[in-house]
């Protein structure tokens, strides 16, 4: 025999046969912008760290949100930064406070046509940057700091979240929320928890974002990067604390946990393209060592083929863009 029985190139040979035969696909509904608003903003605030992301004013909020319904995008992932903190985070719990107002804000303009997601943690609004509320040593107090979570999680849902996305990485963070969002009569209000989330030094240009306080690391609460097992721990005990949905957490170099997840988990797995993920491949296009669109596309593409379901991005209205003009 001298030719090769298997050509796989044949599947490639043509755009169209190639895309017939395409395992995986992006759409813009498996999308989710993660977007910023910074009380007492004039106008909106570009990102240094990250270009092309802002942090936004109500204004600039709505318009994003709309322009994401527009293109079909999935969901908004909101973080809120606000003009005064303290030990303990006491503004997250303001039902008029930055979060809180965002959400009502946003749900106002766009209703149920986008999945509108909040973030429950700590580390915008307080003084030292951490996810929670320090003991006496400076310890981040585990417990202590679900009392104030629930609180936050049940103004959330009171200001009209859809899904609350506790990010802390405190034990038993889901159980307690779920906890007091039934209490609360929100039964409705759904969950994805933060399951497998990492210290990452990969978080840098979201520190700018939120204007963080942090000096130090998350070390004692995020996961360490040397571990695969333990993920599957911290999936198992969300899943049995009740979480909607779980997220692995950065996704480009936790594609293997990513991969491990989807297989396991009865429930929607997202992963999050992080701050740095996207700072990195806007340099290095910026520099023009690499091709901008296809380099973000074969990001996105490349997490949800390891097994996302949903993928948090803050290129998801540019891509929804891209898919809409390429049908
Ligand atoms: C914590 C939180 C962080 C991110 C999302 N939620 C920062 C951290 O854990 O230090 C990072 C997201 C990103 O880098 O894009 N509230």
């Amino acid at each position: 025999m001298s030719f090769p029985i298997h050509r796989p190139r044949r599947l490639r040979t043509t755009p169209a046969m190639r895309r017939l035969t395409a395992e995986h696909r992006l759409s813009a509904a498996e999308l989710i912008l993660p977007a910023f608003i910074r009380e007492g903003l004039s106008e909106p605030n570009p990102i240094s760290s990250m270009p092309g992301v802002l942090q936004h004013t109500t204004d600039s909020l709505k318009r994003a949100a709309a322009e994401a319904v527009e293109l079909g995008v999935g969901g908004i992932m909101l973080f809120g930064v606000p003009a005064v903190r303290d030990a303990r985070g006491t503004a997250s719990l303001d039902p008029d406070g930055v979060l809180n107002k965002a959400i009502r804000d946003v749900r106002a303009e766009v209703g149920d046509e986008l999945v509108v997601m909040s973030d429950v943690c700590l580390d915008e609004f307080t003084d030292h940057g951490h996810c929670g509320v320090l003991d006496a040593n400076g310890y981040v107090d585990n417990d202590a700091t679900l009392e104030i979570y629930a609180q936050m999680a049940v103004a959330q849902a009171e200001a009209g979240a859809h899904v609350l996305g506790p990010s802390g990485m405190m034990d038993g963070q889901v159980a307690v929320i779920r906890q007091a969002l039934e209490d609360a009569g929100h039964a409705n209000t759904a969950v994805v928890a933060y399951a497998a989330k990492y210290a990452s030094a990969f978080y840098g240009p979201f520190r700018e974002a939120v204007d963080s306080q942090l000096t130090g690391d998350r070390r004692t609460y995020q996961m360490d990067a040397a571990n695969r097992r333990e993920a599957l721990l911290e999936v198992e005990l969300d899943l049995a604390d009740g979480a909607d949905m779980v997220m692995v957490k950065p996704a480009m170099s936790y594609l293997d946990i990513l991969a491990d997840v989807a297989a396991m988990s009865p429930v929607p797995v997202a992963a999050y393209q992080i701050s740095g993920e996207y700072s990195m491949i806007e340099a290095a296009a910026a520099n023009g060592w690499i091709d901008r669109r296809a380099a973000v596309t074969e990001s996105v593409l490349g997490i949800k083929r390891a097994g996302a379901n949903m993928v948090l991005t803050y290129w998801a209205s540019e891509v929804a863009g891209w898919l809409k003009e390429s049908k």
